[in-house]
């Protein structure tokens, strides 16, 4: 049972809203969910095996919202087109821009007072290997870094997190979690074949449900401690500041799944040396994440528990 309620529980209103509740995320995000002790509803296209209230519809309706925020908390919006592979740019761009606009609207209009927004890393503009990507400034990635989408993925991720704010602007508290790729247990063949031949690795080479993702430092984050960030983002007190209820925290794993040190590895892509802020966390972990995970520690509470860096070594 939940030892500590989340903030706003309101008996009246005891679901939270899982959006994309049926897909590899939304289902670890469920099952943590149920086991501290909530109750949950589920909007997705189809419905999962998972023992909660099933409703199946697409975000892109706002009816469909609205009727799934009755009598619901909060919200956790989840459901997207996952990665740049999942369609075309105007659908990626489409579905995940109207889709968060329909859950922060949906939320705001039903009382709800908080929507915790799946966000991804890819905001910060260095996550496909192909095409168009730019290096960070410096490492590690932190929240002052400037974010920089250079593709449709990763621009609605950014639009996702501009309509969260201005939601925010008016009074909803909104907690943007910027995922890095989520190993699931569907992924580890791919994980595995990447870390046979990492340079020539082009992807869905062991019939995963999309490729070992990453980025070219091949960060990921474990399913367990993601789903366990959103139950977090529940409990937090009060994000952002009064003017601006809104907070970003980038969430990965302590360290990368690449064969090279982090910041060796990015020196040999780019060919030059980069600027390291934090050198301290890359001496004591030269394996540690490109992103700065402080701030999900201090002001979430959170602290990544796994590492799948054994299924490459
Ligand atoms: N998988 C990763 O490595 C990764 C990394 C960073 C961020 N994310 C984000 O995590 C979230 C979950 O992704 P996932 O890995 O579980 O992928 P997934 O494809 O398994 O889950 C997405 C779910 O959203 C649902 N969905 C898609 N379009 C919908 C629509 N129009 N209406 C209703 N439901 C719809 C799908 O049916 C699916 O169940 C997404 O927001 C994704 O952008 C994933």
């Amino acid at each position: 049972m939940t030892t500590k309620q989340p903030a706003h529980f309101d008996p009246d209103k005891p679901r939270v809203l899982v959006t994309g509740a049926a897909g590899l995320l939304g289902r670890h995000v469920v099952r943590e969910l149920l086991r501290k002790g909530l109750q949950v509803r589920g909007l997705d296209l189809r419905q999962a095996e998972e023992p909660i209230d099933w409703q199946t519809g697409d975000i892109t309706d706002l009816d469909c919202l609205r009727r799934a925020v009755e009598g619901c908390f909060a919200v956790l919006h989840i459901a997207a087109r996952p990665n740049i592979w999942a369609g075309d740019g105007d659908d990626i761009l489409r579905i995940n821009t109207i889709g968060a606009w329909n859950a922060f609207r949906a939320g705001e209009e039903a009382g709800i007072r908080r929507v915790v927004f799946c966000s991804s890393d890819s905001v910060a503009g260095y996550t496909v290997r192909e095409g168009a990507m730019v290096p960070p400034d410096y490492v590690p990635v932190d929240l002052a870094h400037p974010l920089r989408a250079t593709d449709p993925y990763a621009l609605s991720k950014v639009l996702g997190e501009d309509i969260g704010r201005s939601f925010a602007l008016r009074g909803l508290e909104v907690i943007a979690l910027r995922t890095v790729f989520v190993a699931y247990p569907e992924m580890e063949g791919e994980i595995r074949a990447r870390a046979q031949d990492p340079e020539h690795y082009t992807g869905r080479k062991a019939g995963g449900p999309s490729s070992a993702g990453g980025g070219p430092l091949f960060n990921h984050i474990d399913p367990r401690d993601l789903a366990r960030a959103f139950w977090l983002a529940l409990q937090m007190q009060a994000p952002g500041t009064p003017a601006c209820p809104f907070e970003a925290f980038y969430l990965a794993a302590r360290d990368t799944l690449a064969p090279e040190p982090t910041v060796q590895r990015l020196e040999r892509i780019l060919g030059r040396s980069v600027d390291v802020k934090n050198p301290e966390l890359y001496r004591q972990n030269p394996y540690a994440s490109l992103y700065d995970l402080r701030p999900a520690q201090e002001r979430l509470g959170f602290i990544p528990e796994f590492s799948q860096r054994s299924l490459i070594e």
